[in-house]
């Protein structure tokens, strides 16, 4: 993987940006706010001189493109994107894919977009152009004894990161029968 950038990284989401560091990878994560970065950063310990954090919104497409295109220039190609973006997503993920695309023209990237079970349930692929491989984790609900719960982080992290060596669509927990989810 190398190289992963993970936007909405800085919630559910940072165990998953802490494990990649653990395997050595170099991890980039946007959010706003600044405490969460910082936490991360203090938790990434020996490994944060590989952590790079960006205070942004996603929503802010030409400062989102102008800092992935520094982000490549200054530490190599992005190979993986992990996206965690409150719908609309579509803006947002065609902007990622035209800079990453700029950088990627023969090896091709990874573009993992996270969903909610609600969210996935309307959800249309979308169109994206160049050497990006999208694919899907859908954030289902467990079932446990005789009820039913959401995923905790944990779950959601550890579940995000199995779905980056998954081939093709990846849910974690059960999103049917959707009538038995949690109320
Ligand atoms: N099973 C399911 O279907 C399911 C689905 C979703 C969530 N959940 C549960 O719901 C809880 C809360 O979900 P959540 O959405 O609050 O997840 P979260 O991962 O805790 O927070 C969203 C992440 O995205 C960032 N973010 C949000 N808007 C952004 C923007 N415009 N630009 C840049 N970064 C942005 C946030 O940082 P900043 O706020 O600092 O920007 C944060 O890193 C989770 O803990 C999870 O347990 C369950």
């Amino acid at each position: 993987m190398g190289h992963v950038l993970i936007l909405g990284g800085s919630g559910m989401l940072s165990g998953v940006a802490l494990q990649l560091l653990a395997d050595g990878h170099l991890v980039a994560v946007v959010g706003r706010s600044r405490g969460p970065l910082q936490r991360m950063v203090v938790r990434a310990g020996a490994a944060a001189d590989r952590l790079v954090t960006l205070r942004l919104d996603y929503y802010d497409i030409p400062r989102l493109r102008g800092w992935i295109a520094h982000e490549q220039l200054m530490q190599g190609p992005i190979e993986t994107v992990i996206a965690w973006v409150t719908p609309p997503a579509d803006e947002v993920l065609q902007a990622v894919a035209a800079e990453v695309n700029e950088y990627q023209a023969a090896v091709g990237w990874t573009l993992l977009h996270v969903l909610g079970s609600r969210a996935a349930r309307e959800h249309q692929d979308p169109v994206l152009t160049g050497p990006c491989r999208y694919r899907t984790v859908t954030l289902g609900f467990i079932r446990e004894g005789t009820g039913v719960r959401w995923l905790s982080n944990q779950e959601i992290a550890q579940g995000v990161y199995l779905a980056l060596a998954a081939t093709g669509p990846y849910i974690v927990g059960q999103v049917e029968p959707w009538q038995e989810r949690p109320q």
